[in-house]
């Protein structure tokens, strides 16, 4: 099955550009602009972003600098996900971390995200969490009410299981485009537990959070982790002197699924470092080496 729609993930070979941490990053609204016109120079196209990021600050962060830079909106394609409902000072009506996939919710976070980010679409919605309370024609009628007004133009999924998966999209008059889920070699389950093979089998492009365990590759002393980083450094010196971190983006990227990392770093640096090693490619001994690291075993 192919479609116009899931063509738009996979026609960005280059990471996404995770902006999780943005208000982290203090950037001035100044140098927000020249970081993402920095990052497109790079090729990257993809921006991935969530209401609740930033303790609900993220969206409006990135919105201001779409604001100072209108020009920048029309040259990526935007990202952001709903439905979790975090206990926060901007909140103080939740009680309790909930999530909801109520129609009335997610038009409304989909219209309070187009107003942080200053925008008047949104590329891609994803449901954020699966919410054990899904209904999932609900959910098709909040998504089917956003596309027909024009204010999203594809939907898709986050850490979703391949059954809540098939369940929603066997409501919907659409497909939906990815599943965005935990990968990276500290994290293989996805290649696993079906979510990589029905993306392939849907021929849509999965995506990988967390694509460098969050940081946790480089810091974590558990071991997995020294017994992952061993094996990249191994494979890195063999491919010519690359460092860990390409290697273990180099991995993602090399699944035949077209899997699409998110790079989470604020440095421009990584950020160019992750969008050169998507494009090497691995031996296959190479591969299995870094897989037999973090599984602890070879394959039987
Ligand atoms: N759908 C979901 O449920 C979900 C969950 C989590 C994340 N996400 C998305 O995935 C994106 C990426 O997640 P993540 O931030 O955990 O990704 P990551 O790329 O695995 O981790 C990024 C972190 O690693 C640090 N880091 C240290 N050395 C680095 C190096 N050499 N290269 C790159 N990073 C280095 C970065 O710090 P520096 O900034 O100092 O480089 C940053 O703090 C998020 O921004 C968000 O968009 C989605």
């Amino acid at each position: 099955m192919t479609n116009d729609s899931q063509n738009n993930l996979l026609s960005y070979p280059t990471p996404a550009i995770g902006l999780w941490r943005i208000t982290d990053w203090k950037y001035s609204t100044t140098e927000q602009v020249k970081w993402t016109e920095a990052v497109l120079d790079m090729g990257a196209r993809v921006i991935d972003l969530a209401d609740i990021y930033g303790n609900y600050g993220a969206e409006k962060c990135f919105g201001t600098a779409l604001a100072a830079a209108p020009a920048l909106r029309n040259l990526f394609f935007l990202i952001t996900k709903c439905d979790m409902k975090l206990t926060s000072d901007k909140k103080p009506e939740h009680r309790i971390k909930h999530y909801d996939t109520s129609k009335a919710h997610l038009v409304a976070a989909a219209e309070q995200s187009l107003r942080n980010l200053n925008t008047d679409r949104i590329d891609l919605l994803l449901i954020h969490r699966p919410d054990p309370l899904m209904n999932a024609d609900e959910i098709a009628d909040a998504f089917t009410t956003l596309k027909n007004a024009g204010k999203v133009q594809h939907f898709g999924v986050s850490n979703f299981t391949t059954s809540q998966y098939d369940l929603l999209a066997s409501r919907l008059p659409f497909p939906l485009v990815t599943n965005q889920v935990e990968f990276s070699v500290l994290h293989t389950q996805p290649i696993s537990d079906g979510t990589i093979d029905q993306c392939q089998r849907l021929r849509i492009s999965p995506m990988a959070w967390s694509p460098l365990g969050g940081g946790r590759l480089f810091k974590s002393q558990d071991e997995q982790a020294i017994r992952v980083r061993t094996a990249l450094e191994a494979v890195g010196k063999e491919l010519g002197g690359l460092s860990v971190d390409q290697v273990a983006m180099a991995w993602i990227a090399q699944h035949p699924s077209r899997v699409v990392p998110i790079t989470g770093s604020g440095k421009l640096e990584n950020i160019r470092l992750a969008i050169e090693a998507c494009k090497v490619k691995l031996s296959r001994q190479q591969w299995f080496t870094v897989l037999a690291a973090s599984q602890g075993h070879e394959v039987p």
